[in-house]
C-alpha cells in the first residue's frame, strides 16, 4: 500500500487550512450578514457560535481526519462501516457547493480584467445583470451560455485541477503559500488606504453599532450558526480531508484555535474594509449609509464597483479588490474540490492524476449550468438549499453520531494527546449539548422556514428543481457511492473504541 501524502511542514497545513476557511463567504458574506442582522449586535451570537461550535468542530474534524488517515468516508467508515454514506452525502454537499462557488470565483476574474479596462461605466448595476450576466426573466429560463463567463470558470477550474494533481504537499501547499499571504498584503494595502476615506468612520461605526433588539430574534442565531459552518469549512468535509495529511506528530489544538481566530480576525478586517467604501460613497452622495448597503451578489459586483467610481485611483483599488476576491476565492475552492477527490481516491484506489481529472472535467460541466443566463437564480436557490440544509443537515448527523453514539472523549483524548495544550470538558459540553441542541433547531427552522414560505419569492417549480432536487440527489448518490464496493482494504481497520466497545 502507497504511503499516504503528507504537508511538508506545519505552517503549509496552517495556511492551506485557513486557505479554505477564507473565502468568498469573508469578504462579502461576513459583512452584508452583520449589515443585516443588527450590525454590532450580530457580532455577540457571531462569536458565540464560533467558541461554541467553531472551535470545538474544528477540533473534532482536524481529529477525525489525523486518527484515521482518511476522508470523510474512510473516517467516518472506520468508526464503523454503517457510517460511511454520511461522508459520501458530506462529499456530495462539497461537490454541489465546488460547481456553483467556481462560477462566482469566475466573475471575480472577469472583475478583475474589467477593473483594468473600467469595463462596468457609470451604471455597474445595469452593466452586471444585463451585459454581463444576461440575465433572463427567471430560474425557468435558462438562455444561452455566457462565453466570458464560461471562459472565466473553465480558467478557475483549470487552476484547481492544477494544484490538485500536482500533490498535497507541491500544489495545495504551495497554492497555499502564494495565495493566502498575497491576499493578506492586498487587503491590508486596500483597508489602509479606505479607512482614510471621508465617510469611512461612519461606516465603520455603523457597522459594528450594536442593536441590542435584534439578539432575541431567533434568525439572527440561525444566521450566525450557518455563517459560522459556512466561512470555517466544517461540518462538509473539507477539513476531515487537510488533517488526513498530517504527520503523525502534529498539533491539533492549536493548529484549530489558530485557523479559527485567523480566519475569524479576517472577516473583521473585511468588514472594517467594505464598510469604510460604503460609508466613503454615502458622505460623497450625500445619502444615508442604508440607502448605498446592498446585500448578497449585489454587494461585490455593484455596490463596491459603484464606490470604486467614485474613489480616487479606481484602476488600483478595483484590480486589487476583485484581486483579493479571486484569491479567497481560489485557494476554497481548491480545498472544496481536494475533499471529494480525497475520497475517491480513498475507496477506489484511484491515482490522483485520474481522480483529480475526471472530477475537473466532470464539475467544469456542470458549472456550465450557471454560465447561461438564468444561472444567477439557479445558484441563489443552490446556495439557499446547500447552505441552510446540505451543510447544517450533515454537521447536525456528524456531530450527532460523535458525541451520542461514539465516545467523544476517546476523540479529545486524542486531540490532547498529540496536542501543545490540552482541551477541557467544556469542548465535551459545547458538541454533545449545545451543538447538536442549536444545529437540531436550526435545521428544524430552516426545514419549516422552506416549506412553509418559498424561499426568495421562486416559484415551487423553481424550488423544486434546483433545491429540493438537489439535496436528494446528494443523499441518493451518497447512499450509491457507499453501496459501490470499493478496493480491498478501505476502512477495514474499524475503531472499537471510539464505539465504546473496547
Ligand atoms: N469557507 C469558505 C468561504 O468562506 C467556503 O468561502
Amino acid at each position: 500500500m502507497t504511503q499516504r501524502e503528507q504537508w511538508g511542514s506545519r505552517l503549509g497545513f496552517i495556511l492551506a487550512a485557513v486557505g479554505s476557511a477564507i473565502g468568498l463567504g469573508n469578504i462579502w458574506r461576513f459583512p452584508y450578514m452583520a449589515y443585516e442582522n443588527g450590525g454590532g449586535a450580530f457580532l455577540i451570537p457571531y462569536l458565540f457560535a464560533m467558541l461554541t461550535a467553531g472551535i470545538p468542530f474544528m477540533i473534532l474534524e482536524f481529529t477525525l481526519g489525523h486518527r484515521f488517515r482518511g476522508s470523510a468516508p474512510k473516517a467516518l467508515a472506520s468508526i464503523g462501516r454503517r457510517w460511511e454514506w454520511l461522508g459520501w452525502i458530506q462529499v456530495m454537499v462539497a461537490t454541489t457547493i465546488a460547481v456553483y462557488y467556481v462560477a462566482v470565483v469566475g466573475w471575480t476574474i472577469s472583475y478583475t480584467g474589467f477593473a483594468l479596462s473600467g469595463a462596468w461605466g457609470e451604471d455597474p448595476k445595469a452593466f452586471f445583470f444585463g451585459e454581463f450576466l444576461g440575465l433572463t426573466s427567471g430560474a425557468l429560463e435558462l438562455g444561452s451560455l455566457r462565453p466570458t463567463i464560461l471562459g472565466a470558470v473553465a480558467l478557475a477550474w483549470a487552476v484547481t485541477w492544477l494544484a490538485c494533481v500536482s500533490g498535497v504537499r507541491a500544489g495545495i501547499e504551495r497554492a497555499g503559500k502564494v495565495l493566502m499571504p498575497v491576499l493578506f498584503l492586498l487587503v491590508l494595502v486596500f483597508t489602509l488606504r479606505v479607512v482614510w476615506l471621508d465617510g469611512a468612520a461612519q461606516g465603520v461605526n455603523w457597522l459594528f453599532t450594536p442593536d441590542f433588539s435584534r439578539l432575541t430574534d431567533y434568525r439572527v442565531w440561525v444566521a450566525a450558526y450557518g455563517q459560522i459552518f459556512f466561512t470555517l469549512s466544517v461540518g462538509f468535509a473539507i477539513m476531515i480531508a487537510y488533517s488526513s495529511y498530517l504527520p503523525a506528530r502534529s498539533d491539533i489544538n492549536n493548529n484549530a484555535f489558530m485557523t479559527v481566530f485567523i480566519n475569524c480576525g479576517f472577516s473583521m478586517l473585511a468588514g472594517v474594509m467594505i464598510f469604510s467604501v460604503l460609508g466613503y460613497m454615502a458622505a460623497r452622495q450625500g445619502v444615508p449609509l442604508s440607502e448605498v448597503a446592498g446585500g448578497g451578489v449585489g454587494l461585490a459586483f455593484v455596490t463596491i464597483p459603484t464606490a470604486i467610481n467614485l474613489m480616487p485611483m479606481p484602476v488600483f483599488f478595483g484590480t486589487l479588490f476583485f484581486l483579493s476576491l479571486t484569491m479567497a476565492g481560489m485557494s476554497s475552492h481548491i480545498s472544496i474540490v481536494e475533499a471529494c477527490i480525497s475520497a475517491f481516491m480513498d475507496k477506489f484506489g484511484w491515482s490522483r492524476k485520474t481522480t483529480a481529472t475526471s472530477l475537473c472535467l466532470a464539475g467544469f460541466v456542470i458549472s456550465s449550468v450557471f454560465c447561461l443566463g438564468g444561472g444567477l437564480y439557479v445558484l441563489d436557490i443552490v446556495d439557499h438549499f446547500a447552505n441552510n440544509l446540505g451543510i447544517l443537515g450533515v454537521a447536525l448527523a456528524e456531530i450527532f453520531l460523535l458525541s451520542w453514539l461514539c465516545r467523544l472523549e476517546v476523540v479529545r483524548e486524542h486531540a490532547n494527546s498529540v496536542s501543545e495544550f490540552a482541551v477541557g470538558a467544556w469542548w465535551t459540553i459545547c458538541l454533545r449539548y449545545l451543538s447538536v441542541g442549536i444545529l437540531a433547531l436550526l435545521v428544524v427552522l430552516n426545514l419549516y422556514g422552506d416549506l412553509t414560505a418559498p424561499y426568495g419569492g421562486y416559484g415551487s417549480t423553481e424550488l423544486l428543481a434546483y433545491g429540493w432536487t438537489v439535496i436528494a440527489a446528494c443523499v441518493l448518490l451518497g447512499l450509491a457511492l457507499r453501496a459501490t464496493s470499493g478496493r480491498p482494504g478501505f476502512a477495514v481497520k474499524h475503531d472499537a473504541s471510539l464505539r465504546g466497545e473496547s
